[in-house]
């Protein structure tokens, strides 16, 4: 039996795990994808001049833009994970976090930190127009102005950057004490959650003061690079292979197939991830060996999950049948498959042949949906659709809008990845056969169309969800012990 399937079925000591802060985490991560999804929705509808909104200022594309990935980012897809790691440490090492007082700063921390990021973007510019803002920034010497800063992903305004840096060391004292105090083996979920606090710390360090304080020209564009692609490597990814580990097992009953391919795929992320981020930059002035290298290692990656993919694969052997019933499991299994595809995807991509075609296309937005909703989301909500039954103490109020919900989503995102991909194509080749820009963005009106199509069906998968929340959450509490209670999922 592995460990988490061990401790999922020991008896739990009493207060063990603050399910109201999970329920906190999973509720703000929600709101967080609601507006990051209606900000998606926005955009997709400016880009085909069905703008509802063209005299509005605040909700121009460029803004919302920043809005749409930082909300994904920082707040979905970190809260969701906050949340399981609330529940997922202390169940693992059978200790309590460091403090409960400091995972609700954390939380409220949390929040402010995602919506002055928002409130940097919304204003930024307009802040930055004032005289006094003017003055003041300069004779206070600041390097930036009030509102968001211009680095992708590292928007959160500087006067954030050390607040976001103090909140993440918290967040690693506060999971890291418990799994310090754990007496016994260490297994591999907790590896991996280890490896993503020091990692997301000096990943954050790495992309929010370098470039804006001591790094020009292109020495700043390699560094951002590396941060962009650290983030979904270092902090997403270990979290999400982490997730994985624990919550498989447990839904299979079984152990994961092998604990060695599990921590070759560890060391492989440990050893190659780190150096890759340089390929969102290929073909630019940055020096050719650090773009072979970011080519060799992202190569390097694909060997590395594969191990990843392959240990899944084993441990599902078998019992493949499951995931007709259990949707959990199948949330996770079609991430599995997203992310095979992502992978091999990238393997091509990355090549320089490749990017001559697709540079800067709409191929690459493809990729980033594929990889952000198609397999983390993927795998957040398969945890979710698990968890909130057990948190609520309820079954769920209708397996109908659990399977809508996924089909929405599978099939919506699935969509949107075909459709992106092969307007990066049709792009690249506008491009190459130098006509004027124009022809290419007509020629694009097509795949854009089709892609808020594919959007608005995500997003109702999503309202599925949440209905059948609301009615959960309203329905009478199960008799049965909510943890113990194997009917209290869509299984
Ligand atoms: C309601 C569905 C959605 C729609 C209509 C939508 C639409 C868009 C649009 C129009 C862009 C800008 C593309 C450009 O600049 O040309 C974008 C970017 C992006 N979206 Fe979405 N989106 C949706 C949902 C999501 C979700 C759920 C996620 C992640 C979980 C996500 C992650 C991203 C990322 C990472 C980018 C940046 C891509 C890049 O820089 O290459 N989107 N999205």
């Amino acid at each position: 039996m592995s460990a988490a399937t061990e401790a999922a079925t020991q008896p739990l000591p009493e207060n063990l795990v603050n399910e109201k802060l999970v329920r906190w985490w999973f509720l703000a991560a929600l709101t967080y994808l609601a507006i990051s999804m209606l900000g998606g929705i926005l955009m997709a509808l400016q880009l085909i001049h069905w703008n509802p909104f063209t005299k509005i200022e605040l909700l121009s594309a460029g803004r919302w833009r920043m809005i749409h990935t930082n909300a994904v980012a920082y707040g979905f897809i970190a809260s969701a994970f906050l949340g399981m790691l609330e529940w997922t440490v202390p169940r693992l090492t059978m200790q309590r976090v460091l403090s409960d007082k400091l995972s609700y700063f954390i939380f409220f921390a949390w929040q402010v930190v995602v919506c002055s990021t928002a409130a940097g973007i919304i204003i930024g510019p307009s802040l930055q127009d004032q005289e006094w803002v003017a003055n003041l920034s300069a004779s206070l010497h600041l390097p930036m102005n009030l509102g968001a800063q211009g680095l992708e992903w590292g928007e959160t305004p500087f006067w954030i950057d050390p607040l976001a840096l103090a909140g993440l060391a918290l967040v690693g004292a506060n999971y890291m004490t418990p799994i310090a105090r754990a007496k016994g083996p260490m297994y591999v979920t907790l590896w991996y959650f280890m490896a993503a606090f020091v990692w997301t710390f000096l990943t954050y360090a790495m992309g929010n003061f370098l470039p804006e304080y001591s790094l020009q020209g292109t020495s700043a564009g390699a560094v951002s690079g590396l941060f962009i692609h650290d983030l979904v490597g270092l902090f997403v990814t270990p979290l999400g292979w982490g997730m994985m580990y624990y919550i498989v097992p447990i839904l299979l009953k079984k152990p994961i197939w092998s604990h060695g391919l599990s921590l070759v795929g560890f060391w492989g992320l440990a050893f190659f991830y780190p150096l890759q981020g340089i390929h969102h930059f290929l073909y630019t002035p940055i020096p050719m060996f650090l773009q072979y290298g970011a080519i060799i290692s992202t190569i390097a990656v694909e060997f590395v999950v594969a191990t990843v993919v392959i240990n899944f694969v084993g441990t599902i052997w078998g019992d493949g049948r499951k995931i007709v019933k259990d949707i959990p499991l199948r949330w996770f299994y079609t991430g599995m498959i997203f992310y095979f595809i992502t992978c091999f995807q990238c393997a091509l991509q990355v090549t320089l042949t490749f990017q001559k075609l697709i540079h800067f296309t709409d191929w690459v937005v493809g990729h980033a949906h594929l990889v952000m909703f198609g397999v983390f989301s993927m795998w957040i909500f398969g945890m979710m659709t698990y968890l909130f039954p057990r948190l609520l103490g309820r079954q769920w109020a209708s397996r109908r809008l659990c399977e809508w919900h996924y089909w929405l989503s599978a099939f919506g995102v699935f969509i949107m990845f075909l459709d992106l991909t092969l307007a990066g194509v049709f792009q690249g080749y506008y491009w190459s056969s130098l006509q004027p820009w124009d022809a290419s963005v007509y020629g694009s009106q097509p795949f854009w169309i089709t892609r808020l199509f594919a959007g608005l069906m995500i997003f109702s998968g999503y309202c599925c969800f949440i209905t059948n929340l609301y009615y959960t959450w309203r329905s009478p509490v199960a008799e049965t012990a909510p943890a113990t209670n194997p009917e209290l999922s869509p299984a």
